[in-house]
């Protein structure tokens, strides 16, 4: 059977099945291979960040400039009419009778899903406040794939921010259709949130807590690290209190397995020290770079030109 996601939006990576997941990862390795692709000639897409971004905002813009199409967009609402109290609908509604598709990353959870509704062109949900962020999951799974030569039966261990990271609530909901095992290190303050557990729990998958970090490295194929989501605080002395919870350190991957491989969204603060990086198992700015060949490929399929 032929996979199309020709026009469809992608606003939780629950959106899409486990086909048509390793479709676009598929694809994906085809953008690696050879990265420009002249698809998107005369192509307008939207890039539209309510909230900073480096990487996500210039790999899809970098993705849309090698594939040839033409970019508008903002990367603050500072310039815009947002400051004159210009409606996210009627945004929405405004930009997508210009674009082709719109890329769109917002600090309200649920606002992506809100512009899908509204709007006359795809959405591609770019991380919408503490709740999703499909794309990235998507190059999470790409690294994890291309890392560990599969993406099934794998021991994934999620560090630090569990509340607030966006990415860590969309990767558990991928992985659970791999029979992933989960460990979850975070203060008691920033754990998975219970929605997260819940659908563990339906796929009939294990899942374990812990505080130390050290307990876990060992038996782990991943080992995610996150930030602290200081912007995600109500109360800033709260932030002050979990900040520092968790820094890798090389000397903690001693007894790590041979497989295994640290990732990390970006950006860091201080959770991964410097020293890490030059461990062939460190792979957080290798997996940020494959962020590029994913959104070349989610792009080139919703617009049906793969
Ligand atoms: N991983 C990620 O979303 O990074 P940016 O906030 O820089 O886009």
């Amino acid at each position: 059977m032929s996979i199309s996601l020709k026009n469809r939006s992608l606003i939780s990576i629950n959106d899409y099945t486990p086909e048509e997941i390793c479709h676009i990862l598929d694809i994906g390795e085809d953008f690696e291979a050879n990265r420009h692709q002249d698809l998107l000639h005369g192509r307008v897409i939207a890039s539209l960040f309510f909230e900073p971004s480096t990487r996500t905002r210039l790999s899809f813009e970098t993705a849309i400039q090698l594939l040839g199409g033409n970019v508008i967009g903002f990367s603050s609402t500072s310039g815009t009419s947002v400051q004159k109290g210009e409606s996210l609908k009627d945004t929405i509604i405004m930009v997508s009778s210009y674009a082709d598709l719109i890329v769109m990353r917002n600090p309200i959870d649920g606002s992506a899903r809100f512009a899908s509704e509204v709007s006359s062109v795809p959405i591609i949900n770019a991380g919408d406040g503490s709740n999703q962020h499909p794309t990235q999951c998507l190059l999470d799974l790409y690294s994890i794939r291309k890392t560990q030569g599969t993406l099934k039966d794998l021991e994934i261990t999620m560090v630090g921010d569990l509340k607030y990271g966006r990415t860590v609530h969309s990767l558990v909901q991928a992985m659970c259709h791999f029979n992933a095992k989960f460990n979850f290190v975070s203060p008691a303050e920033l754990r998975m949130p219970a929605t997260v557990i819940q659908h563990i729990k339906n796929a009939g998958l294990k899942y374990e807590e812990f505080t130390e970090l050290e307990d876990v490295i060992p038996h782990s194929d991943i080992i995610y690290m996150t930030r602290v989501q200081r912007e995600r605080f109500p109360d800033p002395l709260e932030y002050e209190k979990v900040k520092n919870s968790y820094v890798l350190r090389n000397e903690m991957l001693a007894n790590s397995r041979p497989n295994c491989r640290v990732l990390h969204p970006l950006p860091r603060v201080n959770e991964i020290h410097t020293d890490v990086d030059t461990n062939p198992k460190a792979y957080y700015f290798q997996q940020a770079q494959n962020g590029l060949f994913v959104r070349q490929a989610l792009i080139a399929a919703i617009l049906g030109l793969k």
